[in-house]
This record gives structure tokens, C-alpha cells and sequence, in this order.
């Protein structure tokens, strides 16, 4: 993974207009509208962007839900319904809204939903995982309110050899059940676990793009595949902490009309709480690009 940043094509921004993140790889990006339609050249650099960069800021956005639609198809099929849906019933949106706001309509602190407040790769848990995840912020709090990056690609280049051996052909178990009990919230329905059993997925994975391999793991996974329970999920936990130190780790503080794009494939992330949840709002508009079975 690269953490050079390629010349843009003069239908991207200037170079001033740019900013290594070097934790992670990833690139800040400003002078852009994405609210036009793109050009092919444009698209061509974007694509390029992101399979350089695996995370990707850009400021100063302001498009509408129909636009953030249309965009985030640049990056291929966008994700159904979330198996949540069965517990909060609400209506399903290409678009959907990640927010700290009740059913009545006020802002609270989150006693049930818990889960982006630990490190996850997006739908893990599913046979078939998430790709990439856009977020753009509409509603921002003044303090707090963060989503860090870790970026597993070079977790696992830092690793020593024997760990890279003795994970070499492990899988972990990826459960939508685990993970609610790992983050201490609301525990999933009989209907989830029969929608959403466990499924694995290899420890270390290859990038389909890129050829690098990666950590695949977080808060979904649970345990290694044909392992004690305890043990696996101990080494789990401790590769987590290996890919998650401060060093390795970008808080991205947002600004209203941010827009913040990542590869699930190769990064973990999560959310830190924001001071005075349950008076301040934090409302970002989600979308979510289908992936492949990870090998
Ligand atoms: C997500 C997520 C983190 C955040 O939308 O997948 O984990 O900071 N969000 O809201
Ligand atoms: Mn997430």
C-alpha cells in the first residue's frame, strides 16, 4: 500500500489542495465538487485514489441523499438491508442515517446500539462483506464525536514473522450473535441469528486489489475457526491492539459536509463518543458498496 500521493490529473484538485494522512495511508482532499456528475478521467482518478489511499476525506461537500446515491455507485453495487433493521423497524433507505437521535426525536447517549464504538470492519459477519462505506457529516457536535482508522494492511507488514506464520492459514469466526455480546448493547433476536449465522473468514486476507495481505478481524469476530474459544478470541483481542496503537491510528474530527470514504477491506474503525450526547447531535448519512467473499 502506497503512501505517496500519485499527481492528480487536472480534473482533480491542486496539489495544495491535498493532505497526507500518514497513520493510515489516506488522503485528504478539498477543492473537489462531487455534486457534478463525474468525468470519466475523473472517475478513472478517483478509482486509482482509492486503491492507493484506503481511506479518503473530502471536505466541503454538500450532496443531497440522491447524489450521495449516484456517487457512491462509482464504487459498485450498493449494500441492502441491514439485519438491525428488525429491531428498530426503521424504514429501509439506500441512504440511511447513523445518528445519536431517539425514536423521539432528541439526542441521547447510546445505552442500546453500542456496536461502532468498537474497532469492525463493516459486515463482517456477513458471507459476503462490505467493500467501502461513505459517511457524510450533516450534523456535528463540538467535542468529541470522532471516527478513528486503523489501517490492517500495515498492521500486518509490522508484524513480526512468527505471528505472520502461526496466523497463516487462520480463520475466525465472524458472528452478528458475538458481536452484540462483545459490545455490551442490545443482544440480537432469534430472527437475526437464523438470518445472520456465523460465518469465517481468513485472519490474515489478501487485498484483492492491491495483493497485500491484511488483518480481517474486530469486534464481529469472535474466535478462530476450530480453536478453543478462550484462546482464539485472545489472540484476536491482542491482534487488534497490535493494529490499533496510537500510531497506527486516525481520528478523524469532522466539520460539517465532510465526506469520508473507506476500504472495509483493509481498515477497522469506530467511534468515539462525543461529549453532552444527550444534548448534543450527530447525524452523518451512510451508504454502503457491496464486496466479495474475502480469501
Ligand atoms: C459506520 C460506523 C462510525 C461513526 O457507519 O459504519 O461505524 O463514527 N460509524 O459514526
Ligand atoms: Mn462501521
Amino acid at each position: 500500500m502506497s503512501a505517496t500521493i500519485e499527481p492528480i490529473p487536472r480534473t482533480g484538485p491542486r496539489p495544495d489542495e491535498t493532505r497526507s494522512l500518514p497513520e493510515i495511508g489516506g488522503i485528504e482532499i478539498s477543492g473537489v465538487d462531487l455534486s457534478e456528475n463525474l468525468s470519466r478521467e475523473r472517475k478513472d482518478w478517483l478509482m486509482r485514489t482509492f486503491r492507493a489511499h484506503p481511506v479518503i476525506v473530502f471536505r466541503d461537500q454538500h450532496l443531497s441523499k440522491e447524489r450521495q446515491y449516484e456517487f457512491t455507485l462509482t464504487f459498485g453495487e450498493i449494500e441492502g438491508l441491514h439485519v438491525n433493521r428488525l429491531v428498530d423497524a426503521v424504514k429501509y433507505t439506500p441512504v440511511h442515517t447513523v445518528s445519536n437521535i431517539g425514536s423521539d426525536g432528541k439526542p441521547s447517549a447510546p445505552t442500546r446500539e453500542r456496536g461502532n464504538y468498537y474497532w469492525h470492519s463493516d459486515k463482517s459477519y456477513h458471507d459476503v462483506p462490505s467493500l467501502l462505506t461513505m459517511l457524510h457529516g450533516v450534523e456535528i457536535p463540538s467535542r468529541g464525536g470522532e471516527t478513528q482508522f486503523a489501517n490492517t494492511a500495515m498492521a500486518y507488514a509490522a508484524l513480526d514473522e512468527a505471528t505472520k506464520q502461526r496466523i497463516s492459514g487462520l480463520r475466525a469466526v465472524h458472528s452478528w450473535e458475538r458481536s452484540r455480546i462483545q459490545a455490551r448493547g442490545l443482544l440480537a433476536t432469534e430472527e437475526q441469528k437464523r438470518e445472520r449465522p456465523p460465518v469465517d473468514h481468513p485472519i490474515a486476507r489478501t487485498h484483492p486489489d492491491t495483493g497485500a495481505k491484511v488483518l480481517y478481524l474486530g469486534n464481529h469476530a469472535s474466535h478462530v475457526l476450530g480453536w478453543p474459544e478462550e484462546e482464539g478470541r485472545a489472540l484476536l483481542r491482542w491482534l487488534e491492539a497490535f493494529a490499533t496503537q496510537p500510531a497506527f491510528v486516525y481520528s478523524h474530527r469532522w466539520r460539517p459536509g465532510d465526506l469520508v470514504l473507506w476500504d472495509n477491506r483493509c481498515t477497522i474503525h469506530r467511534a468515539l463518543p462525543h461529549e453532552d450526547m444527550d444534548k448534543e447531535r450527530r447525524v452523518l448519512h451512510r451508504t454502503v458498496v457491496k464486496g466479495t467473499v474475502p480469501y
